[in-house]
């Protein structure tokens, strides 16, 4: 050990630990957080859905390093003030942008109790490892894999679809490719997705070390599903030009517009071909808890693997992404790596082997399932479902007041919770991207854009439980006076230029 820390003095009163000093004071500043969350959430349709950051709230958190202390009173008026005005705001029922969940109070609840237990679900035997495991067993069961599946919390679906890409190239080329690397026959390896896919799968399989250009985008029909006959098309064609195909997602939901791929054919189509069947469910797969949605998965049933999102359609709080394997061999071949300081044990801590560890990259997690414990067993899958079921009625009824206002123009079929519509005008792919900033800036509601077809559509995906007609309403409402205020502008604008005099030559 070096001189000077042997050297430092050793208090007797443990002067240098993080506990107050006075455990009553930091239970009252406890309480005024959890009245004023409690409160956030309660009260949350008296807020903007989201404001403009404005410069000086952004620049005080470019301050330097704190080398000294600060009150935590005064610590928490900075949180007060300065960050839970300005967060996302997918919390507010108005909040329709990307796909973003809800989160629910049960959940936030839960989330304090986990930083208490401040559990580390890498591995070891403790009843929090038991909690995850309870949470595999359910989404097992909800998915109808077998019990040889296994599950395992991450970040969001991103990771568990790269994951999945790992765990199928492992299967395609045996365990020895992770010493040995992708070599030869790995380097031919194709993946196939539909061209309305998300992209963090092509990211996925540049991460994997194929290269995105080793994922093949096939065509989608006019509901954005892929082209089955197409895929199968793609497929015999790779085989013949000496690729290996090896994986296809179907996609439980498209970012875009909500397509479901015909999962059934896809699984029919893999089981032929001897290929990986991986779904990205990202927020869709959780619609088997809608009796009104389950239907129309049907095939999900027979996936090697499923990504999905309980912080999405959930309304668990971020983050709650979840990877399940229907072959637990096949995902421990893929993460686990024995190590002499993770040696374990028949009894004792280091016993309840295999450990999360041992499925996916992370050694040391956080407590995810513990807020998804809480919220699936709070409310029950039926409430969750019922949720999940009217947040598509409540797109249908969008979709309904879009189709009866001659001004608005519905950009694509609305088969689940998201709608993509538009103002008509003369250069509508500015005026649309103007509306939505403009709402967004306004705090009255937040959808986000997207392009189809080179056409710029307002999209609004319902996903928060407490988005009601009303807010349906508020959007249609401001898209409709944005719309003719961003159109007089754009008339103005073309008639000052035919009255401004011809440019001298
Ligand atoms: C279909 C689909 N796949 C993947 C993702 C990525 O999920 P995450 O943001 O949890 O990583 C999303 C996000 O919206 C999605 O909609």
């Amino acid at each position: 050990m070096n001189k000077a820390l042997r050297e430092a003095p050793l208090q007797t009163e443990s002067s240098e630990t993080l506990d107050p000093k006075n455990w009553e004071e930091i239970r009252a500043q406890g309480h005024r957080m959890l009245d004023d969350m409690i409160d956030y959430a309660a009260n949350i349709r008296d807020r903007p859905v989201w404001q403009p950051i404005p410069d000086e709230v952004r620049a005080r958190f470019r301050s330097s390093l704190p080398r000294q202390p600060s009150d935590l009173g005064d610590v928490y008026r900075e949180f007060s003030d300065f960050i839970m005005p300005y967060a996302t705001g997918n919390v507010h029922p108005g909040f329709m942008g990307w796909v973003h969940g809800g989160g629910n109070a049960v959940g936030m609840l839960a989330e304090m109790l986990a930083a208490g237990l401040n559990a580390n679900l890498g591995g070891r035997d403790h009843i929090p490892i038991e909690v995850e495991r309870q949470i595999v067993e359910w989404t097992r069961q909800m998915f109808g894999f077998p019990a040889s599946a296994s599950g395992i919390f991450v970040t969001g679906t991103s990771m568990a679809n790269l994951m999945a890409v790992l765990v199928a190239r492992t299967a395609a080329l045996g365990r020895s490719v992770r010493q040995h690397g992708l070599h030869d026959d790995g380097g031919l390896l194709t993946a196939y997705a539909s061209t309305a896919a998300h992209g963090c799968i092509a990211k996925a399989m540049d991460i994997a070390g194929f290269g995105s250009d080793a994922l093949r985008g096939i065509a989608v029909d006019r509901s954005h599903r892929i082209d089955v006959a197409a895929l199968r098309q793609r497929i015999v064609q790779d085989r013949a030009d000496g690729r290996k195909p090896f994986m296809v997602v179907g996609s439980a939901g498209t970012v875009d517009i909500g397509a479901i791929d015909d999962l059934h054919a896809l699984s029919a189509l893999c089981r032929q071909e001897g290929l990986w069947f991986h779904v990205d469910g990202a927020y869709g797969a959780l619609g088997i808890l809608s009796p009104t949605l389950a239907p129309r998965l049907a095939g999900l049933e027979n996936a090697d693997s499923i990504a999905l999102d309980f912080h999405k359609w959930g309304q668990v709080p971020y983050d709650a992404g979840f990877l399940i394997v229907r072959d637990g061999d096949r995902h421990r071949d893929t993460f686990a790596a024995p190590a002499a300081y993770l040696r374990r044990e028949t009894r004792g801590l280091a016993a309840n082997s295999p450990w999360p560890c041992d499925l996916g990259p992370d050694l040391s997690r956080g407590f995810r399932a513990l807020k998804t414990w809480f919220t699936l067993k709070t409310y029950g899958t039926e409430k969750l479902g019922a949720v999940i079921t009217r947040t598509c009625a409540l797109a249908g009824y969008l979709e309904a007041r879009v189709l009866a206002e001659p001004r608005l123009e519905l950009m694509a079929p609305v088969q689940l919770n998201i709608v993509c519509f538009r103002y008509r005008a003369a250069d509508a792919n500015r005026v649309n991207g103007d509306i939505v900033i403009d709402i967004q800036e306004s705090g009255i509601a937040a959808p986000s854009t997207t392009l189809l077809s080179g056409e710029l559509a307002i999209r609004a995906a319902i996903v928060n439980h407490r988005t009601d007609s009303c807010d349906i309403d508020t959007l249609i409402a401001a898209v409709l006076r944005c719309g003719a205020q961003r159109s007089a502008a754009e008339v103005g604008v073309l008639l000052q230029v035919e009255q401004s005099p011809p440019l001298a030559m």
